[in-house]
C-alpha cells in the first residue's frame, strides 16, 4: 500500500509517500517569510503552501520512482491549524483522491504527533497505556495512550504553550522566529565559572489536576529582559545565555515534573515526548534519566525531523487508519 500524505497546518509545507509503515520519501518546505513578520501571516502562509506543494509532491513520487496513480490512499491534516493553510493541503488530497479513485484519510494533527513514535518502530515495540506530552508552538496536552485507537486526552495547557512561551520570550530577545531551537542552543553555552547570574523562575503547576500555565512564566522572563536593558542599555551575550538557560530550565523542569507525575497517577508503562519542543535537548535528558533510573520505557521521535510538523507523521497515522478499516 502507497500512502501519500500532506501536512500544511501552519507554516511547513510538508508531502510525505510511505510503503506501508516505511517512509520511502518526505519533502518539507519551511516558509522562513514568517522570520521577517516575526510570527506566521495565514493568508501569507496559505499561499506559500499552494505555490510549494506541487513542486514537492513531483520530487517525492520521483524520490518513490512511482506514479501519482500508483498512490493507494491520499491523507492530509484535517485540524486543527490555520484554516487558509489547512485548506491547501485537504483540497489537494481530496482532489487527487478523487480524480483517481482512491481512499481519501483525514489525519488529526495531535494524533500525527502522537504517532510519530510509530515511524521507524514496530507497534510491538510500545509498552500500552502510555502517557505522552504533545509540545509544540500551538499546542501542550498530555494523552493517556491506551491502546493503538484509543488515546484520551488527560492535560492541558490553560493559556499559552511551552514552545509559543519561548518563542515569544525568544522574539524580546531578538532571536529568530520559531526561538525554541535558538533558546535551546545558547541554553547550551552556560558555563558556571562564567554565568552568574540565572535568573530564577517559580514553578508553576495547577493544582487538582494535570493541566500546564506558562503565560506567568513568560511575562516574568520579560520583565527580566526589561530590567537588564534598563540596567546595562542592551542586551548582551552572556544575557543571552544567562536567560536562555534559566527559561528553558524552567520550561523543562515543569513539562518534565508533570509528564512523570501523570504518569505515576495514570499507572502509565511507558512516556512519550513529541511535537516541536521533543527536540529540546535538556527535556530529553532528563526523560532519559528518570526513564533509565525507573526503568520506565521512554519513545520520542526516532528523528528530529519526525518532532516538528511533518508529512510523514500524518501519513503513519494514515497507514493506520487504513489498516483499521481493511
Ligand atoms: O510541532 P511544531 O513544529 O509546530 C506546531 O505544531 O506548533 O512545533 C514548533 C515549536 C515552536 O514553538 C519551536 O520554538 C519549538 O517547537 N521548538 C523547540 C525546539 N525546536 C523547536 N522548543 C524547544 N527546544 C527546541 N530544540
Ligand atoms: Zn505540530
Amino acid at each position: 500500500m502507497y500512502l501519500l500524505a500532506f501536512e500544511s497546518s501552519c507554516d511547513d509545507t510538508s508531502v510525505a509517500l510511505l510503503r506501508d509503515d516505511v517512509l520511502i520519501s518526505m519533502h518539507t518546505h519551511t516558509q522562513l517569510e514568517h522570520i521577517q513578520t516575526l510570527g506566521v501571516v495565514p493568508e501569507v502562509a496559505a499561499r506559500l503552501h499552494a505555490d510549494h506543494i506541487f513542486a514537492l509532491i513531483t520530487r517525492v513520487l520521483a524520490d518513490g520512482g512511482i506514479e501519482l496513480n500508483t498512490v493507494d490512499v491520499f491523507a492530509a491534516t484535517s485540524e486543527p491549524g490555520l484554516v487558509p493553510s489547512l485548506l491547501i493541503g485537504k483540497t489537494v488530497a481530496k482532489t487527487l483522491a478523487i480524480a483517481h479513485k482512491k481512499t481519501l484519510i483525514w489525519v488529526n494533527h495531535i494524533e500525527g504527533h502522537i504517532f510519530s513514535i510509530l515511524l521507524e518502530r514496530k507497534l510491538e515495540e510500545l509498552h500500552f497505556p502510555m502517557i505522552v506530552l504533545s509540545a509544540s508552538g500551538w499546542h501542550n496536552d498530555l494523552f493517556f495512550w491506551k491502546s493503538l485507537y484509543e488515546i484520551e486526552k488527560v492535560g492541558s495547557t490553560v493559556d499559552d504553550s511551552a514552545g509559543e512561551s519561548m518563542d515569544k520570550v525568544g522574539r524580546s530577545l531578538w532571536l529568530p522566529f520559531p526561538a525554541g531551537r535558538y533558546i535551546d542552543e545558547l541554553a547550551q553555552k552556560y558555563d558556571p565559572a562564567i554565568h552568574k547570574n540565572i535568573p530564577s523562575f517559580p514553578l508553576v503547576l495547577p493544582e487538582w489536576n494535570l493541566n500546564f500555565s506558562f503565560s506567568g512564566l513568560k511575562s516574568a522572563a520579560l520583565r527580566e529582559i526589561e530590567l537588564r536593558i534598563k540596567d546595562h542599555d542592551k542586551i548582551t551575550e552572556t544575557d543571552l545565555i544567562e536567560i536562555s538557560y534559566g527559561y528553558q530550565g524552567i520550561i523543562t523542569n515543569i513539562l518534565s515534573k508533570r509528564l512523570i507525575e501523570a504518569q505515576k497517577k495514570t499507572g502509565a508503562k511507558s512516556i512519550g515526548l513529541v511535537g516541536g519542543v521533543s527536540a529540546n535537548s535538556a527535556l530529553r535528558k532528563i526523560m532519559e534519566k528518570y526513564s533509565e533510573e525507573n526503568n520506565i520505557p521512554y519513545y520520542t521521535p526516532k528523528s528530529m525531523r519526525y518532532c516538528g510538523d511533518n508529512a510523514a507523521m500524518i501519513a503513519i497515522r494514515a497507514y493506520w487508519e487504513a489498516k483499521k478499516s481493511s
